[in-house]
């Protein structure tokens, strides 16, 4: 493993904030999706006011970084990943103005912010979609996106069969007859990254938001941008059985690092650098080249969040993407929740994918939890044992709003009120992932438990009241304060970027000690173990008798 000294000044201690460029590479980070996390002013959809009201809980939270989910102006066809001005704010969650304050507000109480930025396709309501419409076939304006004529003897066909991620046609006609390509929603044309000028003002984005204070970059869908689509297209049939070897027509091309190459030219112009992190669902081979550090420099694994809770796969995913980063010269980053997937308490509560259903793919990942089948009591004690698993390993961890209080998966939004585009391109077939976008619950009472003035663009269950904010803080065993505690510890133990495995003769039994003596070990079994020599600093369950319970993890210091 490699050893990392740089996040640790020469007597140990952390170096402050402001001086440290690697200040990303074991940084606890805090996932909001703005619209869902509180609402200052009563227009049912959370705004930047709210997050700056509450940078005193993020705080008490023990973050170091914030990841802001898109702010943009946006007509919310995929919850703001349908941007139409990269470099403004949504007026309907706030201005300019209010964005300066919250990132004051942040970073005076030594928090950094991520932002989001969403490059692989713009919304249907962005200045250069409209003027693309407009000009005409063979205009520039057209060359900033992917244009095609239709097949069939009047075009009125689409130029291929191929098949949105969200479900439906991935080809829609504009009224001249001609198509465009949009590999999520009809609303996201996807850009034409062969394209100087697509280019250029994507680095002014990056500009632009680092003047004002952004301290990183999350990439989205960072493998989609460099597209290399044949006269003759293929069918989908075809597109899917190629390989994902740097060479396919549309996903994970190895011209992709070309453009992060000049983004990390562009991140250095700034003190410290600005970081970046790849959303990039590639195989685990590929990874390293999003997290080279002439490129993003640090990149999503989401092997965690895709494993059962069970021994071997997390141990098995631990060993394999350490070895991964450090490849890349990178930290592995942890990730156990997110806006595109079902809560992991509720996976965790949710009986085993049957295998058959494992090899359909990743579908599992956007669809809701079905409520009867839930075991919500062990979910919940099963993703507390896993969150604090996370938070001792080395990286930095990716920590989705909502997960700190425990929060389940809301499964039973009624159709009319649901807003993914994956439910309404797949009738039927998928949920989609409001679920885990369900506005969060501050207190216990009130039309929006606390959310905001007025009902919340996403109904809340009843049960929310349980898992309010103000009911966990004043309770010692709440995972809020679980993680309250695991945050405040990790911060004063991180160390090294090393850990080695704990020999236990119980398989069920994962354990590893980080350099400082800082140990972790988790039951994954059910019968209590006794744990390592050494003094308890926390524990997910309460101990039995000294020992460790089932499902449950325990900090030692060794
Ligand atoms: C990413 C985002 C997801 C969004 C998609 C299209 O996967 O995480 O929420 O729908 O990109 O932008």
């Amino acid at each position: 493993m490699t050893d990392q000294t740089s996040t640790l000044t020469a007597d140990g201690t952390a170096p402050s904030p402001e001086s440290d460029p690697q200040w990303w590479r074991q940084a606890a980070v805090y996932q909001i999706y703005p619209r869902s996390f509180a609402d200052s002013d009563g227009n049912t959809i959370g705004d930047l006011r709210g997050i700056t009201e509450r940078v005193p809980y993020l705080s008490a939270l023990g973050i170091d970084a914030v990841w802001l989910s898109p702010f943009y102006p946006s007509a919310l066809a995929d919850g703001g990943y349908d941007v139409d001005d990269y470099r403004d704010v949504d007026p309907k969650i706030g201005t300019l103005s209010d964005f300066d304050e919250m990132i004051s507000a942040l970073h005076a109480a030594g928090i950094r912010l991520i932002a989001d930025i969403v490059p692989n396709h713009t919304s249907d309501r962005h200045e250069w979609f409209r003027a693309a419409v407009e000009a005409g076939p063979g205009s520039p304006e057209r060359a900033r996106f992917i244009f095609r004529d239709g097949l069939g003897s009047a075009g009125e066909l689409p130029p291929a069969d191929w098949t949105s991620i969200f479900g439906g046609p991935a080809w829609t006609q504009v009224p001249d007859g001609q198509w465009y390509l949009h590999t999520f929603a009809k609303e996201q044309p996807d850009l034409n990254w062969e394209n100087p000028e697509v280019r250029e003002d994507f680095k002014e984005t990056i500009r632009f938001w680092s003047e004002r204070g952004v301290d990183g970059f999350r990439i989205d869908v960072a493998h989609g941008l460099a597209k290399r689509l044949p006269e003759q297209l293929p069918s989908q049939a075809e597109l899917d059985r190629l390989p994902w070897d740097g060479s396919h027509p549309t996903w994970d091309r190895d011209e992709v690092h070309e453009i992060y190459a000049e983004w990390r030219e562009v991140f250095d112009e700034f003190d410290p650098p600005r970081s970046a992190v790849a959303e990039a669902w590639v195989g685990a081979d590929r990874r390293p080249l999003y997290a080279s550090e002439k490129g993003l420099g640090q990149a999503f694994n989401f092997d965690l969040l895709e494993a059962h809770f069970d021994a071997d796969q997390f141990r098995d995913v631990v060993t394999f993407n350490l070895e991964l980063a450090e490849r890349a010269g990178s930290s592995s980053t942890w990730v156990l929740s997110n806006h595109d997937v079902v809560r992991h308490a509720t996976r965790y509560g949710l009986p085993p994918k049957a295998a058959h259903e494992e090899k359909a793919g990743t579908d599992w990942l956007l669809s809701g939890g079905v409520e009867p089948r839930l075991d919500a009591e062990g979910g919940l004690r099963r993703a507390r044992a896993a969150s604090l698993f996370e938070l001792a390993l080395p990286g930095s961890a990716y920590i989705y709003q909502g997960e700190e209080l425990g929060l389940h998966e809301v499964a039973d939004i009624p159709d009319e009120a649901r807003q993914d585009p994956t439910f309404f391109r797949n009738t039927g077939v998928e949920i989609g992932r409001d679920g885990c976008r369900v506005p969060l619950p501050w207190s216990s009472e009130g039309a929006s438990f606390g959310f905001g003035p007025a009902r919340p663009h996403l109904p809340q269950p009843s049960w929310f009241a349980r898992c309010a904010v103000q009911v966990q803080d004043g309770d010692p065993e709440s995972t809020l304060n679980l993680y309250r505690r695991a945050l405040s510890l990790r911060s004063r133990l991180r160390t090294d970027e090393e850990l080695e495995w704990l020999h236990t003769d119980d398989a069920q039994v994962l354990g590893f000690v980080r350099p400082n003596g800082w140990a972790c070990v988790t039951n994954f079994g059910t019968a209590p173990v006794t744990l390592p020599e050494g003094e308890v600093l926390l524990s997910s369950s309460p101990l039995d008798d000294g020992r460790l319970p089932g499902e449950a993890t325990a900090w030692l210091q060794t």
